[in-house]
């Protein structure tokens, strides 16, 4: 047997926003029913960086992703985080394919950012702000794109050139991009943050009713992009509990004894599975993200599905 082997090239040509949005969106709902199996994350950490082993299993397919963070590599000419999956027949363990999951790791947060906002946010939503300009914010866009009419987007960032360069895409995009600073960003209908901050960025002051925010960049312990009176007035809805109370936006004021368990809603599988309800009126909603094993797989068997379906790829007897 063949095992087939799928560059971050193949992976990009292969799979579209709409596949993952949709892929993510099931992936949620089966977590949320039992149907999906996904062991904590293992850490390893060293001196120069980490690495995370992400595995899961759902629809009839096993998998981990294998991906690292080392903060110093733009310096050496490698990217900062790189990511690789292996997927695996979970009758026999035989390994089916190893792909690049650095671009699936962004396409999948991208994914997630909208299925939160397809159940989260007021539906006639039309003014998107975005603090912080990078790669999230980009597939944050890109998949915010394939659910609502965008009217405007509001962005902010502390470096010039990434504001520049996202208004850039937005452009290429078709969307209208105004930049602003941070307080006019948070005068939208629904606010990405997608920052590596460990300190506040968004003030309460400057969040109206009924907005719904995508807080995606807290997703390790001491990363934080909200002011806490934000929490605590909010209907917080997390990806995972454990992993958000570890790392997500909530973990700075859960250790303080700020936001307590009893205090987070929902997931975001209850809702999409219908056990919880999504918006209630002109509430203030959260979607803290972490980014799940499960994301990674769901999107990552429609990878392998369709290489094997358009024969992409280099087949080789690995085992
Ligand atoms: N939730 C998830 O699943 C998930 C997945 C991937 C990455 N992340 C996290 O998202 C964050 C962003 O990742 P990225 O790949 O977009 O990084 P990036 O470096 O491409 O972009 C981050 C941007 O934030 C800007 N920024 C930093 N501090 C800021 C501040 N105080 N105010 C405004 N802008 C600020 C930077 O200038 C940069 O343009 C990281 O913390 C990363 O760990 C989360």
């Amino acid at each position: 047997m063949e095992t087939i082997v799928l560059t971050r090239k193949d992976v990009e040509s292969i799979i579209s926003m709409k596949e993952a949005i949709n892929a993510v969106e099931e992936a949620f709902r089966l977590y949320a029913t039992s149907k999906a199996i996904m062991p904590p994350k293992v850490y390893l950490t060293l001196e120069d960086g980490d690495f995370r082993a992400m595995p899961s299993y759902l629809m009839g397919y096993a998998g981990v992703k294998w991906v690292n963070s080392h903060p110093k590599n733009p310096e050496k000419g490698l990217p900062t985080v790189m990511a690789v999956f292996i997927l695996n027949d979970p009758k026999n363990g035989f390994p089916l394919a190893i792909m690049d999951a650095t671009f699936l790791t962004s396409l999948r947060t991208g994914a997630a950012g909208g299925v939160a906002a397809k159940h989260l946010a007021r539906e006639n939503s039309k003014v998107f702000g975005f603090i912080g300009c990078g790669k999230q914010a980009i597939f944050q866009l890109l998949a915010i794109k394939e659910i609502f009419d965008i009217e405007l987007v509001k962005a902010y960032d502390i470096s010039e050139k990434a504001e520049l360069a996202f208004k850039e895409f937005c452009k290429k995009e078709g969307v209208d991009c105004m930049i602003t600073n941070a307080k006019d960003a948070c005068d939208c209908d629904v606010l990405i943050t997608t920052t590596p901050s460990t300190s506040p960025v968004v003030k309460k002051d400057w969040i109206k009713e009924g907005t719904h925010i995508n807080a995606i960049g807290a997703d390790a312990p001491g990363k934080q992009e909200l002011e806490i009176e934000i929490l605590k007035k909010s209907k917080i809805v997390v990806d995972d509990l454990e992993q958000a109370l570890h790392g997500g936006e909530v973990n700075v004021a859960h250790s303080l004894g700020i936001i307590r368990r009893e205090n987070i809603y929902a997931t975001l599988g209850e809702i999409v599975a219908g056990i919880k309800k999504g918006r209630e009126g002109n509430e203030i909603t959260i979607f803290d993200s972490t980014g799940l094993a499960i994301q990674d797989l769901a999107v990552a068997k429609i990878v392998y599905e369709k290489a094997v379906k358009k024969d992409l790829g280099i087949k080789i007897e690995l085992i």
